[in-house]
């Protein structure tokens, strides 16, 4: 069965000041899938990215034009609550970044500030949350333990089951493994394929062998253009457009 889009973007420009950042930018994001971002160091994939749950209107130069719609709604509309948006959309950044405060309560922040309180529930949403981010077995002994003490891969973990803690339906990731070493990177990328059973995931990535393992669409970025967009297997194996041969062979970036 042909997957429905759960990201529409169209026409979309954004622009700090005069850097036009993001140029006639169209994708169709499909859901419970992974779609992988690359391209060279400033071609605006964290910025295209952060477009996506309204990040970027915390940016004061910033300007946007064009359409983006989840579930067919516009997320730029008027009446947009982007807390509530951002709840549906949540976002795994490329230094874990935990809060200084218990595992257990790390996870259980997102549900608190949207009103949980019951404390069986909350019991029940901090496990499922950490075994939907495969890291429930290795800290449930510490659950009341600082976060903070735990190792990369684990804390990138932890930021994941905190971003699954309050229901979100698309994740996004912005070089998720880029700090972490190639077990617990193996880790994460295991977990994206159990993620897509249930989320929308969309991941920034610079290793493009990662973006083969883990993506079934990849979108190539240069300069702010999106340049290609296909299925992964054959965006890599027929690249179309020149411009995305020669990265991906390595002639530049
Ligand atoms: N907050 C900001 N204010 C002004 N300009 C910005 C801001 N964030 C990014 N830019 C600029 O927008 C362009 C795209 O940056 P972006 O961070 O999206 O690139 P990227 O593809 O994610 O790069 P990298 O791979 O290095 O993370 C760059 O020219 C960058 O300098
Ligand atoms: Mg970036």
């Amino acid at each position: 069965m042909e997957k429905q889009t759960k990201i529409k973007v169209r026409n979309l420009d954004l622009f700090y000041g005069a850097n036009h950042a993001l140029k006639n930018v169209n994708m169709d994001i499909k859901e419970k899938s992974v779609t992988a971002f690359i391209g060279p160091s400033g071609c605006g994939k964290s910025t295209f990215l952060k477009t996506l749950n309204r990040m970027n209107d915390l940016v004061d130069s910033v300007k946007i034009d064009g359409l983006v719609e989840l579930d067919n709604e516009n997320i730029y509309g008027e009446d947009v609550d982007t807390t509530l948006l951002r709840k549906k959309i949540g976002m795994v950044f490329q230094q874990p970044n935990p809060f200084p405060m218990s595992i257990y309560d790390n996870i259980a922040y997102g549900p608190r500030v949207h009103g949980i309180k019951d404390k069986n529930k909350l019991d029940r949403i901090v496990e499922e949350s950490l075994r939907g981010a495969a890291i429930f077995d290795e800290v449930k002994d510490r659950l009341k333990k600082s976060a903070l003490g735990l190792s990369g891969g684990q804390q990138q973990r932890i930021c994941i089951a905190r971003a699954l803690a309050v229901q979100p339906d698309v994740l996004l990731m912005d070089e998720p493994t880029s700090a972490l070493d190639p077990i617990s990177t193996a880790k994460i990328e295991e977990l994206m394929d159990e993620l897509k059973k249930k989320y929308t995931v969309v991941v920034v990535t610079h290793n493009m062998q990662q973006a083969v393992r883990v993506s079934d669409e990849t979108a190539f970025f240069l300069v702010g253009e999106m340049v290609e967009f296909n299925r992964t297997k054959d965006l890599f194996a027929y690249p179309k457009d020149k411009r995305t041969e020669d990265y991906i062979t390595g002639r530049f970036g």
